[in-house]
């Protein structure tokens, strides 16, 4: 599964920089401020992004103020992430992390993953293990595609696989890869997994009320 993922990242690695420099992912002008602001209005000041990409979020936060260092297993994304920005930044994938690998800088008040889950049984191994990484009063803040984007597809609403994560997004991505797409319940039972509580749930709308994302904290 880790080989498919990176595989596909490390292929599409250069459109996914286009991409992102045009802005051209429409839901982004709402959820890139959304998980910016959660995190800026959280009392923690050093933050982990995890599957930082590259590296957006880092800077963005260093601008306001606070402490970021990135992770991801894209060895593209890392390099780019590098040139754009001072953070420090680091290239370790989540089965290095589940295989022990010591977070490096650790520990944090923050770990953000701002849309950066695909897996099924590997993410409570994950959470479990970066759980371990924060400090005493120190949370977890996920951003994921909201769960009723499966009824706006007319897929059944339940936990599934699908099959291609790049579809849909404007851009010629090629060699797609599955992910893992969850209910609210599968959310809630994959953290409990993970030995997590939710403390917050927020869903980011467009400006039509259509729904977009979700923003769980969890500690
Ligand atoms: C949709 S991008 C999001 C990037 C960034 N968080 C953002 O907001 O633009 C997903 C990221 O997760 C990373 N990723 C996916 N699977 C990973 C794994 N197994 N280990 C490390 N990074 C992974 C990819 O390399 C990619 O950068």
């Amino acid at each position: 599964m880790k080989n498919e993922v990176i595989s596909s990242w490390n292929k599409n690695a250069e459109e996914w920089i286009n991409v992102i420099n045009a802005g051209k992912i429409a839901s982004r002008k709402f959820t890139n401020p959304a998980i910016l602001n959660t995190l800026v209005n959280h009392q923690g000041e050093k933050v982990l992004d995890l599957g930082c990409g590259e590296g957006w979020l880092t800077r963005a936060l260093s601008k306001k103020g606070k402490i970021s260092v990135g992770i991801d297993g894209t060895e593209a994304l890392i390099g780019t992430a590098r040139k754009l920005g001072y953070q420090h930044y680091y290239h370790l994938s989540y089965e290095d992390i589940i295989a022990e690998q010591k977070l490096p800088e650790a520990p944090y008040d923050i770990i953000v993953f701002n849309f950066s889950m695909y897996q099924k049984e590997e993410t409570p191994l994950l959470l479990r293990e970066v759980k371990k990484a924060l400090t005493y009063k120190g949370q977890i803040i996920i951003q994921t595609l909201h769960p009723y984007f499966l009824k706006t597809n007319n897929l059944p609403y339940k936990n599934q696989w699908i099959q291609d994560a790049w579809r849909g997004l404007p851009g010629n991505f090629t060699d797609g890869h599955p992910w893992y797409a969850r209910t609210f319940e599968g959310w809630s039972n994959t953290f409990k997994a993970s030995g997590l509580q939710i403390t917050s749930i927020k869903e980011i709308n467009n400006e039509k009320e259509e729904l977009l994302s979700v923003i769980f904290t969890v500690d």
